[in-house]
């Protein structure tokens, strides 16, 4: 085998030293300046034999102009550069002539007339472009974008959205910090948890057969952390789940995780409506009003059908079946028998819609995308004449339709809305239909720009029955306290026992979750008893837990923030991969580094895994 001689390696050296400016930084006072810049050729544009480029950094774009007449070397040197080169030039800033004056950008007074250029590094032509100007942004498949993610990353908006996200960590740590909270790291190779999703598993090599599982939270540790005597306690900490992932799931995902010994509910509600006024005023500047409202789960169920209310419009649920009792159509008739309810929703300004609308709302909306069984109506015409129902007159009779209508508070010109069905079903079925009506009614604002409506839901069940398993499930974590008045009724009536557990909701999303924990072995153990774990499966799972809570365990509470959902609705994105620097597609793949990836074979020995793969169909 023969060696071939390797070409001489040409490797440009950067001449200018250090930059004097970034691209965003030159005004109208730093005219005559000689000054360096560093970054990348946004834009390129030959001019009567000149060459105009934008360069952009993150901090901005500066126009740089190569001319024949004020350098020719420069000029002939600027020739071959294309997109996406980085590049160091030196030159002096001129003011640029009234009519190219860019009122856009904060450096469009300016440009730099360049009479030395170093190219640091060519680029091969983008798979897509890049560039800081929106209107040069192609539509491009997100998968492609996720694969030269670096390149995707340049763009103002992703930078901006990290930016952000730097800033609310900084807002975090500060606010904690002033308020005596401690950060402390827990570890990432742990126990399983139960947060309800899968656990990605980690195989022990020293330990043939076991595995570590990565934390759906640090729920365990940080509530070991209050035994500890470490009564206030931060993190921002990434967490793993593997589960079906939606725009506002990720399977790794990072938490502001808090716990505060001593801790009441009115604590904890202050001091993190204290960390989200922080957050909103250092990095948007907005002022936040406190305390903010509270709505119990069921009444937040019963008005908006959901326990993540997005209550910046009205569109509220009534529940009409007391009104409709006895009217003898059977459809409600049956259900109402069956402890069911008949729900409605009173659409403003949409009684004149024809049967074309209707059926397909019925059809495409209630049917096909909620899973209602079929969709009632009442339409008002807007002149005033007669209700007409969906329903026949012989079938349901005009004074129940007359009193639902009074009851929803409708008036000529609006549009009443009615399912059927149980609970809690009917009312969830109700809450997709008033986002559906709320967003064609163009009474959801965009992302981004608020209003910031916040509310705490309290009161949630504790347990919550799996059908599949016929069991109950603990419906935040086993490790959430029973509220004390519903002590007596956890074993006679255990689906009626509500939870010392809150969520904080933002604009229809929930942002956070937390509860009162127990802190008593015996209580604790009552509780796995409940949740079907028994003595031997308890001990091996959270004999640690139990062991820590027999050494003078404080009474304890907190709560757990995901920083991807609040980062996404401060930045105005729609989905979390806004506002994550490398995250992972709805197939859990990061396409970037292509991971998950097999492994070496000789890995795999050592951990002692056979790989046995499931049979192609
Ligand atoms: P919980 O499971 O409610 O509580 O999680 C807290 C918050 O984390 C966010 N979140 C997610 N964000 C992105 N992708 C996901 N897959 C994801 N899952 C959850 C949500 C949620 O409100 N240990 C408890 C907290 C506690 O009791 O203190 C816990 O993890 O915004």
């Amino acid at each position: 085998m023969s060696i071939q001689p390797r070409a001489r390696l040409h490797i440009p050296q950067d001449t200018h030293g250090p930059r004097t400016h970034t691209c965003g930084a030159l005004r109208r006072e730093h005219v005559g300046q000689e000054v360096v810049l560093k970054g990348w050729v946004d834009t390129r544009r030959d001019l009567g034999g000149v060459i105009f480029i934008d360069l952009r950094d993150r901090y901005g774009l500066t126009q740089i102009v190569f001319s024949p007449q004020d350098d020719p070397e420069a000029h002939a040197r600027a020739a071959p550069l294309r997109s996406e080169y980085v590049v160091s030039i030196r030159g002096t800033v001129a003011l640029r002539a009234e009519e190219t004056i860019n009122p856009k950008l904060p450096t469009g007074d300016v440009e730099v007339r360049v009479h030395d250029l170093v190219v640091l590094n060519p680029s091969d032509p983008p798979p897509f472009t890049v560039s800081a100007h929106e209107e040069k942004q192609q539509k491009t498949s997100e998968d492609l974008r996720l694969r030269y993610r670096y390149l995707d990353l340049r763009r103002p908006e992703l930078q901006r959205n990290l930016t952000l996200r730097h800033r609310l960590y900084q807002a975090t740590r500060r606010y904690f910090d002033r308020h005596g909270f401690i950060e402390i790291e827990t570890p990432v190779l742990m126990k399983s948890t139960p947060e309800g999703a899968r656990d990605y598993l980690v195989p022990s090599r020293l330990h043939p057969g076991k595995f570590y599982a990565l934390p759906q939270s640090p729920q365990t540790y940080k509530q070991i952390l209050m035994v500890a005597g470490f009564d206030r306690y931060f993190q921002i900490v990434k967490c793993f789940r593997d589960e079906d992932l939606r725009a506002d799931r990720q399977p790794e995902f990072t938490q502001i995780d808090v716990e505060v010994s001593f801790a009441t509910e009115e604590m904890i509600y202050a001091l993190m409506e204290g960390l989200m006024q922080a957050i909103w005023k250092e990095t948007r500047g907005i002022d936040i009003a406190t305390p903010f409202p509270r709505l119990r789960y069921d009444e937040a169920l019963r008005t908006y059908g959901t326990d993540k209310p997005d209550t910046r419009f009205g569109l509220e649920i009534h529940d009409l079946s007391d009104v409709f009792r006895g009217s003898g159509f059977r459809v409600f008739d049956d259900i109402l028998a069956r402890g069911g309810h008949v729900v409605a929703l009173n659409v403003p300004g949409y009684g004149d819609q024809g049967r074309g609308y209707m059926d397909r709302l019925d059809k495409d909306v209630v049917r096909r995308r909620i899973g209602a069984g079929g969709l009632i109506y009442f339409r008002l015409p807007s002149d005033g004449s007669p209700t007409l129902s969906s329903v026949k007159e012989h079938v349901l009779p005009t004074p129940y339709v007359d009193a639902a209508v009074q009851a929803v508070g409708a008036r000529p010109g609006d549009l009443v809305l009615v399912l059927a069905g149980p609970a809690p079903t009917v009312f969830e079925q109700m809450g997709a239909l008033r986002l559906h009506m709320g967003q064609e009614l163009a009474l959801i604002p965009p992302p981004g720009e608020g209003p910031w409506h916040f509310v705490w839901i309290t009161d949630f069940p504790l347990l919550e029955w799996d059908e599949e398993e016929r069991r109950f499930v603990a419906r935040h974590h086993p490790f959430t306290s029973p509220h004390p008045e519903d002590l007596d009724s956890l074993f006679d009536d255990p689906a009626r026992t509500r939870a010392r557990a809150y969520d904080l909701v933002l604009n229809g999303y929930e942002i956070g979750g937390g509860s009162i924990r127990i802190h008593q072995p015996e209580l604790q153990r009552q509780m796995f008893h409940l949740l079907g774990i028994d003595e031997a499966e308890a001990r091996q799972r959270f004999g640690f837990l139990l062991d820590a809570f027999r050494y003078g365990a404080p009474p304890h509470g907190g709560i757990a923030f995901g920083v991807d959902r609040i980062a996404m609705l401060l930045a105005g994105g729609t989905s979390l991969r806004d506002v994550i620097a490398f995250p992972k597609t709805q197939r859990a793949q990061e396409l970037m580094v292509q991971s998950p990836d097999t492994v070496d074979p000789r890995q795999l020995e050592e951990l002692h895994i056979r790989i046995v793969l499931p049979e192609e169909d």
